[in-house]
């Protein structure tokens, strides 16, 4: 939620900050600013709107300033209005601040403060700007610092103050900040896309402490002033990685990737003949796996969907009786866990704010706690004892979608692994390694339908409810499909397994309300065909997604989508795929903003 981008160096800063912030507009987007250090004022620019509005207010400005501070919003303490937009100020105009996190303590703190200060905007942001006007006396790092000590919840900050043209602070607790290094330059972002085109090493800020940049140096300290070493990192990801390479919108360049991005997050991990995988970051002796008796998935929107066909997995493969926990209802739970249950936290960001908080509440209470994540240096990542990197390369598009294959592909190798150092035998284990391997030419298979999906979605464009169902490992797909469908297009839909839809939902059905159903050839085939045929006889309109040369599947529908077989713990990672186009036909057909749908951000970064 919200997405920060600093320039401190010997380029002109507004490009790098412009070119950073559309990087990060999945982040929010009603509204972004920017402050430079120009000619020795500080000159301050918002706009309500995407980056596009910024820069057009910018584009007759002359900004030569080496120095400069930005944000895109998102908004939560204050409505969409250019006063509540980021950069804030001080009273005098010297200082400016952008923040993402928030404040709890604000309304105490503006009241502290009222007396001498005026607030111009609702945001707790601006708090933090008077704060450390009451407390500058000539040093910025130090005014930061004390300001800080009387904060009550979460930031990623970073300050600038007019009369001192050198340097800018960082700061972090809860909300993730990256400094990228270059030569003679510095740059600090909410993650560190926007800085893959000038550098690829970086430092990450943990939670407590503060960078204070100047062009030649860096000095990370906590709020005490005690000094703390750092490593640089290297990030393997790079710019064209971040690029659309010519895909209309970001999302479909995504779905396209899943191929491509799931042989990476196979790649070095499958033991074909052992029938195994080996995921090193689990970091567990063989007495610590065998000890687990009860494994808990914790996650968030569609990472809880990757993870519901991650319980199949373990259930199946391993026999270790495995939970899926919505993060935001697990953390306030009073969760029952000992040291032989395992967490994974799964997350595309590392950065979603309910899945960390899930995930340390469960490291108190003694669990083992591993992280599945995608964004490398995320704060999962980092505070996780081990775990694994999903490898689907930069996912820009709000909806999330090659996260969510190579999720699943990662939980399923963690089933296999842990499968077959119990009851799982080696002939099981090489059938699912071969089948994994098939995935990506299957996954082509699909992909090439993109454009008889497109037909689909012209013809049932202007229906405003839908119904997806599934049953066993299809029904975490048709949860999925559903709310690929809802988040993009702003249709209404809901999924259900197919078995409940006699306890209630069959009263819904109507040729008004479109079924999308999943019936692939598994062992629950001949069930999922009986309740198709109960929706058919009330003749709500049908598609089906079925298995190739399944004649009865098109008897049954009004349209079918065909997939190649495979396994069934796996289907997820093929059937999915045509709900996904599915989606994104209908939300372009409609003219929504795909790759940034409303009131949505990437990375749910507040609670
Ligand atoms: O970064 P995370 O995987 O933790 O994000 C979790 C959800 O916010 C995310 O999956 C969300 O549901 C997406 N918009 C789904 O497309």
């Amino acid at each position: 939620m919200c997405g920060i981008v600093a320039y401190i160096g010997t380029e002109k800063a507004l490009p790098i900050l412009i070119k950073g912030l559309r990087r990060l507009e999945y982040r929010g987007y009603d509204s972004a600013g920017v402050a430079i250090l120009n000619k020795g004022s500080l000159e301050r620019t918002r706009a309500v709107g995407r980056i596009d509005a910024l820069a057009s207010a910018l584009a007759e400005k002359d900004m030569a300033g080496t120095m400069g501070i930005a944000h895109t919003r998102w908004a939560t303490h204050g409505g969409v209005a250019e006063e509540n937009a980021h950069p804030h100020v001080d009273c005098s105009g010297d200082i400016a601040i952008v923040h993402n996190g928030i404040i709890e303590n604000y309304r105490e703190l503006k009241q502290q403060l009222s007396a001498g200060h005026t607030f111009k905007s609702q945001t707790d942001t601006e708090v933090l700007a008077h704060l450390i006007e009451a407390n500058y006396q000539g040093n910025l790092r130090e005014a930061v610092q004390k300001a800080l000590q009387n904060v009550r919840g979460t930031y990623g900050l970073v300050v600038m103050h007019k009369k001192e043209p050198d340097r800018i602070i960082a700061a972090r607790l809860g909300s993730p900040l990256v400094v990228g290094v270059g030569e003679g330059e510095y740059y600090v972002a909410s993650d560190a896309s926007p800085m893959l085109a000038y550098t690829q090493q970086v430092i990450f800020l943990d939670d407590g402490e503060l960078a204070e940049i100047t062009r030649d140096d860096l000095k990370i300290v906590n709020l005490k002033d005690e000094k703390i070493i750092k490593q640089t990192e290297h990030i393997d990801w790079n710019e064209a990685e971040a690029e659309k390479q010519g895909f209309p919108h970001f999302m479909l360049k995504e779905i396209f990737d899943q191929p491509t991005v799931i042989k990476d997050a196979m790649r070095g991990r499958l033991i074909a003949p052992d029938g195994t995988a080996h995921l090193g970051g689990l970091s567990m002796t063989s007495e610590q796996m065998a000890s687990v008796k009860r494994i808990i998935l914790i996650a968030c929107g569609t990472a809880s969907y990757a993870c519901l066909a991650g319980k199949y997995a373990f259930e199946r493969l391993a026999g270790i009786p495995t939970e899926v926990a919505v993060a935001s209802e697990f953390r306030y739970s009073d969760p029952i866990i000992d040291r032989q249950t395992l967490v994974f936290g799964v997350s595309q960001s590392g950065e979603t704010a309910d899945t960390i908080a899930a995930l340390r509440e469960a490291k108190r209470k003694g669990a083992y706690v591993r992280g599945i994540v995608n964004v490398v240096g995320s704060t999962i990542a980092r505070e996780t004892d081990g775990g694994t990197y999903i490898h689907a390369g930069p996912e820009l598009a709000v909806a999330s979608t090659k996260a969510y294959t190579n999720m699943v592909t990662v939980l399923l190798m963690y089933a296999l692994q842990f499968g077959r150092s119990r009851r799982l035998t080696v002939a099981t284990g090489e059938r699912l390694v071969k089948a994994l391997l098939e995935i990506p030419e299957k996954m082509q298979l699909v992909l090439k339908q993109s454009d008889v999906i497109k037909q689909l979605a012209e013809k049932y464009k202007a229906y405003s409810d839908f119904l997806y169902l599934g049953r066993g490992i299809n029904f975490p797909v048709a949860l999925e499909g559903s709310h690929k469908l809802k988040e993009i297009s702003y249709i209404h839909s809901e999924a259900y397994p197919a078995g409940e839809m006699k306890h209630g939902v069959n009263a819904l059905l109507s040729p008004e309300f479109p079924v999308v159903a999943i019936l692939t050839s598994n062992a629950l085939y001949d069930k999922m065909r009986s309740n198709i045929e109960e929706i058919r006889a009330r003749r709500a309109p049908l598609i089906i997604v079925a298995t190739e040369g399944d004649a009865a599947a098109r008897e049954l529908s009004d349209d079918v989508v065909s997939v190649p077989p495979t396994m069934e713990l796996l289907e997820p990672l093929i059937n999915t795929i045509p709900l996904q186009l599915f989606a994104y036909h209908v939300a372009t057909i409609l003219g929504r903003d795909v790759d940034r749908p409303r009131n949505l951000a990437k990375s749910v970064t507040v609670e």
